[in-house]
């Protein structure tokens, strides 16, 4: 067994996105563009409303993931082919943009906390171009192992015997949301193909001797172990990983292709309004 050691550490970044919703992202950053397959890593927690109550109105996505987890508030995802998700504090929703979606994600509260992330997952050329889908589940779909000290929420993929009801092939990316008791120990096994990092997002962590306080992201390094204790008191992180694609990435906002002409085409197709042309399959709990 070889231990993951810290590879980058990353300070989120307060950014402004949608119609002025403030974010602490990590990926996507000067710092960290990407981290194969991960595009985007946008942390948002407010109680705030003037901070998300703006929402994000229609935009479009083309060529890759989102990967959206509630921990609290609730928020409404509709499409412009008429699908429609409701998310609660708990729940997740996979999309997969793939070809084409144009939706808005609106909150559903003028007051409290609105807290949870939005990861961005990238998909292979192959895939880029196929068919929109959405899984999204309620809060008592996704799997939740306790232990005395450690309690993990099975976003994607496994642990302990535990599956995620998302399913995710091509990158086959796992999500756990971690809570450790004060002074306790959480270790996962990762094949070394994946790449992972974490990210803070309550208390303090350490990693071997190093801390990792509230809102930092850790690039881990090549081996098949994740070791992360709490530092003195509770913490709560996202252990994140996935296959990379290892293809070249042309990004332009909410399109990610392989090739500049790849990325034109989604310009004059989103101007053409024929971004669109696949309705997306929705697998749904609720
Ligand atoms: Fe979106």
């Amino acid at each position: 067994m070889k231990i993951r050691t810290i590879k980058q550490k990353l300070k989120a970044m307060e950014v402004t996105e949608g119609a002025g919703v403030s974010v602490h992202r990590t990926i996507g950053t000067p710092a960290l563009k990407n981290l194969d397959p991960f595009l985007l890593l946008d942390h948002f927690s407010s109680s705030d409303p003037d901070d998300y109550i703006a929402g994000f109105p229609d935009h479009p996505h083309r060529g890759f993931v989102t990967l959206t987890y509630m921990l609290d508030g609730h928020m409404l995802h509709q499409d412009s082919m008429g699908n429609r998700g409701d998310l609660r504090a708990g729940g997740a929703q996979w999309m997969k943009a793939a070809s084409g979606v144009i939706h808005s994600e609106m909150p559903q509260q003028s007051e409290g906390l609105m807290r949870g992330f939005q990861l961005w997952i990238n998909l292979p050329a192959a895939e880029k171009m196929s068919d929109p889908e959405y899984q999204e589940y309620s809060p008592a779909a996704i799997p939740l192992v306790k232990t005395d000290q450690v309690q993990v929420r099975v976003v994607c993929g496994d642990y302990n015997g535990q599956t995620s009801v998302i399913n995710d092939p091509i990158t086959r990316v796992k999500y756990l949301d971690v809570s450790l008791e004060p002074g306790s120990e959480f270790i996962y096994d990762i094949d070394t193909s994946f790449n992972s990092f974490i990210y803070v997002f309550e208390g303090d962590a350490r990693c071997g001797d190093e801390p990792v306080l509230k809102h930092t992201l850790l690039v881990l390094g090549d081996g098949d172990r994740v070791v992360i204790h709490a530092n003195g008191e509770a913490c709560r992180f996202v252990l994140i990983a996935g296959l990379p694609v290892n293809e070249p990435v042309v990004q332009y906002g909410p399109f990610v292709m392989n090739t500049r002409e790849e990325i034109e085409r989604a310009f004059n197709d989103y101007r053409d309004g024929k971004l669109v042309s696949h309705k997306a399959v929705f697998h749904t709990d609720h």
